[in-house]
């Protein structure tokens, strides 16, 4: 019988050697004339396990990682043998950062071969989209109002509002657009969905088109992840020849690198061939959007949210969460972390129990000093605020923000007032010079810090800080300038002691 093994082909898996451990197994299976076939699904989101190497068994699979491509001799002779071997963990499903998931958008992510039609409607593939194809498109819109999701993009609004909007406004062309540039740092929830389940977010976007009318989309991808860019191009070419995009058509964009570019209406001017920078609002691109037509803009987590939700029915999206704060939400962990990964779960477990606990504390064993959770612009929290929730209003209400669920932890080795330096920094960077508080505002602040850190007029300049923290966050066009307040004054209100003379280098004598 032929032996089959499941390799990663996702980017996470590859940068660290999934291609050669596929290789070498390939090679060894060869020298021994073994029947092996070497599927190459996506990864299960263990990052601290990659490359993880599966068995398929009459019991389910089993895993082993991380595998090297020394380990691929041994490991080929343990598995064909049916003897143990120390990179063994056993039946994957049992993994306890696995087990412990409510994984309803990640389910058949690492389970399947990205690109195979067959295996994305064995695994409930295109079942949302076919009971969509058979109710009215206001149903399809109330379904998901009725779901409580909310955009995993960042700022949260009810992605049903926002379709209904669209579904009611009359015009013979309007658009689907999908927010795939994925800038925040320690994120890679997006670029998971479209490398490892890409006919996912082409049956989200599907039932979008239907539900509010529209016709044609684009999923703008940022230029960073080329391998996601080919593969939805891949995924699209076949998913339309099959049949699957009924009246609908779909086009990749690509980005060119800018952070502003993900701001909704930066993007659309940039999907327009234009300059990436922000548009005033109203009108709100529900409205005009792309091209002045009325679109709906979603993150590709909302998006591959969708097929789940019509096939189970919006109520039982919103049995999971809590609040207002409903189903779930694949958690991306990262930084100083032993177990970095995607971590999919109902909203409501604590920042500690995901650092802590499902993380394993820091790498590097020392403790953890402080957590940035949604992005650049996030909030920093202290290890006394680490029992906040992980859910929209419980972040907003401790002066944080979920955004798109990025965690990035550090230990107590981090310098926050450089922390806030960058918060600054970044801004002055990315921004897009349309508004004077984000454009001078994040160059003086940069400045601001460099003589606080010197211990020039300390006292003083943090007033100062804080001062132009204000001006931003009331007085810019977007939230690119609107939250750099944020990092900021979180760094100085939980880790004031930072922000002093640095300690002078010593010269060696
Ligand atoms: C500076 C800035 C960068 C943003 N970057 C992204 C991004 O990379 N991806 C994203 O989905 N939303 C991003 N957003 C949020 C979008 O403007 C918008 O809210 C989102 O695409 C709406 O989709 P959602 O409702 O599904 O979240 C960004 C916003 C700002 C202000
Ligand atoms: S806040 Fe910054 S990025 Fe946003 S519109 Fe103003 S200048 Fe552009």
């Amino acid at each position: 019988m032929t032996l089959r093994l499941y390799v990663p082909d996702d980017s996470a898996a590859r940068s660290v050697g999934a291609d050669r451990v596929a290789k070498a197994l390939a090679e060894e299976a060869g020298k021994r004339g073994a029947e092996v076939e070497i599927v190459r699904n996506g990864s299960r989101g263990m990052f601290w396990l990659e490359p993880l190497v599966e068995v398929a068994t009459d019991r389910g699979r089993i895993a082993f990682g991380p595998v090297k491509p020394a380990d691929a001799p041994g490991l080929l002779e343990a598995i064909l043998a049916g003897t143990s071997h120390p990179l063994a963990l056993g039946l994957t499903e049992e993994i306890s950062y696995l087990k412990r998931q409510q994984r309803l958008t990640f389910a058949r992510i690492g389970v399947i071969e990205p690109l195979s039609l067959s295996d994305y409607q064995a695994h409930d593939g295109f079942q949302g989209l076919a009971k969509a194809l058979a109710m009215q498109p206001a149903e399809i819109v109330e379904e998901v109002v009725a779901s409580g999701l909310r955009g995993r993009g960042g700022a949260g609004f009810p992605t049903g509002i926002k379709w209904r909007t669209v579904a009611g406004l009359p015009s013979p062309q309007k658009y689907v657009v999908c927010n795939a540039d994925e800038g925040d740092s320690g994120t890679f929830a997006d670029r998971m969905v479209m490398e490892d389940d890409p006919y996912m977010l082409i049956e989200g976007m599907t039932i979008a088109g239907r539900a509010v009318g529209a016709t044609k989309g684009v999923i703008y991808i940022r230029s960073e992840y080329p391998s996601a860019v080919e593969r939805m191009r891949d995924a699209i070419r076949l998913a339309k020849a099959a049949g699957h995009m009924p009246d609908f058509d779909l086009d990749v964009r690509v980005g060119a690198g800018a952070y502003i570019c993900g701001e909704e209406t930066s993007l659309l001017e940039s999907v327009e061939g234009k300059r990436g920078v922000v548009r005033a609002k109203p009108p709100i691109p529900a409205i005009k959007g792309l091209f002045g037509k009325p679109s709906v803009i979603n993150n590709v987590l909302s998006f591959a949210a969708i097929p789940w939700i019509l096939q189970h029915g919006g109520k039982a999206y919103a049995d999971y969460g809590m609040g207002r704060s409903r189903g779930t939400m694949p958690l991306q962990l990262a930084g100083n972390l032993k177990h970095g990964g995607i971590f999919e779960t109902a909203f409501g477990l604590t920042l500690r129990e995901v650092v802590e606990d499902i993380g394993g504390g820091t790498i590097s064993g020392r403790s953890v000093r402080a957590v940035q959770v949604g992005g650049p612009l996030g909030a920093y929290f202290p290890s006394r605020l680490l029992d906040t929730k992980l859910d929209y209003e419980a972040m907003l209400a401790v002066g944080g923000m979920l955004g798109h669920g990025g965690i990035v932890v550090f230990d107590d080795t981090v310098d926050m007032a450089a922390q806030a330096r960058f918060a600054f920094a970044f801004c002055a960077a990315e921004s897009c010079g349309k508004c004077t508080p984000c454009r001078i505002g994040s160059t003086r602040g940069v400045e601001t810090i460099d003589k606080i850190r010197l211990g020039f007029e300390r006292d003083k300049n943090i007033e100062l800080v804080k001062d132009l923290c204000t001006v931003m966050t009331d007085g810019s066009l977007c939230a690119l300038g609107g939250l750099t307040g944020l990092p900021v004054m979180s760094a100085l209100e939980h880790f004031g002691e930072d922000f002093g003379p640095q300690p002078k280098a010593v010269a060696a004598e």
